[in-house]
């Protein structure tokens, strides 16, 4: 099917990722300063999850509404998806009523299976390989504050999951340098850091990636999913927690992004929320911008490049 989908930032292009974010900031602005800009009346945004979500829901959800369309939320207990029905049926189906998909999914081929029946674009809204769109908020951050992430050097500390995987297709994409510390056994996707090997560099030492580094982030120790594996994981990470003291090793400027939910005390102390260093709430509220960009590039083109 000939539809544009988001399951990776792989899906576009630098100049693309770029230009999204800047609409991200110019649809802030608009936003802030009252101004209504409905492009997808009538459009309809289906969401599917099948994992637990506050930021993702909401931020699509109020997206589409403050961009003059609707979203439905669904969840497998209640669509027959969770009674088996295939997932490639429901693609067919679903996207001759919908204009846009957003999939909240363990297995990253429901994704692509999806994406491989449907006549309408579909977004990755947390993979348990990739979490895109947590990117573009976390790069439109990065823009607002500090200006473009070429050349930069971003340190992600505890587990090579999601969210680290989707660091490392930025990295390439954007341009900046990745340093990844996570115990071993934990290391990000091979495949990615075989394509993408001469961006990322890993280690087992926290220290040896935030030294210098222009953006320090991380995640919980166990994602969703992973639930069983919790308490043992919590021994393993322990010496990863970031901490005020490790982004001190850190460039004098350095960001700290978190995509939350956080666990003080567990992957950050219980204070660096509240460090001056610290961006996540803006990176949280961002989601919300970078993601009417990315809905109005995918349902609406034509005012995107207006
Ligand atoms: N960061 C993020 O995706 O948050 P939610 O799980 O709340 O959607
Ligand atoms: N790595 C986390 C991210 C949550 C937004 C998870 O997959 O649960």
């Amino acid at each position: 099917m000939s539809a544009r989908h988001f399951l990776s930032m792989m899906d576009c292009t630098p100049t693309e990722l770029v230009s999204l974010i800047r609409r991200g900031m110019e649809l802030k602005d608009l936003r802030n300063r009252g101004v209504l800009f409905e492009p997808l009346k009538n459009r309809v945004l289906g969401m599917i999850f099948e994992k637990a979500s506050t930021r993702t829901r909401v931020s699509f959800e109020a997206g589409m509404i403050q961009l003059g369309g609707q979203a439905i939320f669904l969840s497998p207990r209640d669509t027959q998806l969770g009674r088996g029905e295939p997932i490639g049926d429901a693609a067919i189906v679903m996207s001759r009523m919908l204009d846009v998909v957003m999939i909240r999914t363990f297995a990253h081929s429901t994704l692509t299976e999806f994406a491989a029946n449907s006549r309408v674009p579909v977004i990755n809204g947390l993979s348990d390989d990739l979490h895109p769109c947590q990117l573009l908020a976390d790069m439109q951050t990065f823009f607002e504050h500090r200006g473009s992430i070429a050349g930069k050097t971003v340190a992600w500390i505890g587990d090579g999951n999601n969210m680290c995987n989707s660091y490392i297709e930025a990295a390439e994409q954007f341009d900046f340098q990745l340093r990844v510390a996570c115990p071993q056994g934990y290391e990000p996707s091979a495949e990615l850091l075989a394509k993408y090997g001469d961006r990322v560099l890993v280690t087992q030492d926290p220290m040896e990636a935030v030294r210098g580094a222009d953006l320090v982030s991380t995640d919980v120790w166990a994602s969703m999913g992973q639930e069983e594996e919790a308490e043992q994981r919590m021994a393993r990470f322990k010496p990863y927690q970031v901490t005020r003291e490790l982004l001190d090793a850190a460039a004098e400027d350095v960001l700290f992004m978190h995509c939350l939910p956080a666990h003080r005390g567990e992957e950050i102390s219980e204070d660096l929320l509240d460090d001056p260093r610290s961006v996540a709430w803006d990176q949280a509220e961002n989601r919300l911008h970078a993601q009417k960009a990315l809905l109005e590039f995918l349902v609406e083109p034509a005012y995107h490049h207006a």
